[in-house]
């Protein structure tokens, strides 16, 4: 566990209320969600990896190194939250990926699933590319949205409903840097 005092070196003086998810609990975790989505789809089918920037940034980097199959990566920018802590339900999409959709496994990695207007955003525009497969992979999961447009297959951790930070998860552009994922 980091001291009061590393934390504060890195938030600039900010404390965070606690910490939710330790680092190593988060990399045993993501080790094995890795595992699993290796061994769910078929080694010779091109499956592509398709983060949502920029929250899911380590999220994937990490995720992908324990996927051991070929794949591709690509990400999606999708912005709701303005700067504040709730979401807007607005949701905007700032960066559409190159890659190919049609007729490829894609694996849509989030790292927060809240109010899920993000993914009913995001799913019906990639089913209408013709994707192979479409499934939703969350590093945390709320449980707060009544009924998402598609349920994740994969989720890292059954969320409480506080605004976290860390791990990429920002405040404001603030504490994505923080190894470990913490209630602000
Ligand atoms: P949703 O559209 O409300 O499901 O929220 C999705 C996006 O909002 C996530 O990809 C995050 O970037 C952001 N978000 C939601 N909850 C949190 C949180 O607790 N901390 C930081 N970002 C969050
Ligand atoms: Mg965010």
């Amino acid at each position: 566990m980091p001291s009061a005092a590393e934390v504060r070196a890195r938030t600039g003086g900010h404390e965070v209320r606690r910490i939710v998810y330790p680092e190593a609990e988060i990399a045993g975790r993501v080790a094995d969600m890795g595992r699993e989505i290796a061994a769910a789809y078929p080694a010779n089918e091109d499956l592509l990896i398709l983060g949502t920037l920029k929250g899911s940034f380590i999220f994937v980097a990490d995720l992908v190194r324990h996927i051991a199959r070929p794949l591709h990566v690509d990400f999606i920018v999708a912005a709701s939250y303005g700067t504040g802590t709730v979401s807007s339900g607005n949701v905007r999409l700032v960066y559409d990926p190159e890659a190919a959709i049609a007729g490829r496994h894609v694996l849509l990695v989030e790292d927060i699933i809240d109010s899920g207007k993000t993914i009913d955003r995001l799913v019906p525009l990639l089913r209408e590319r013709g994707p192979r497969s479409l499934e939703l992979c969350a590093l945390l999961h709320k449980h707060v949205a009544p009924r998402l447009a598609l349920e994740p297959r994969w989720v890292g951790f059954d969320a409480p409903e506080e605004f976290l930070v860390g791990y990429g998860l920002d405040h404001s552009e603030n504490f994505r840097n923080l190894p470990f994922i913490a209630s602000l």
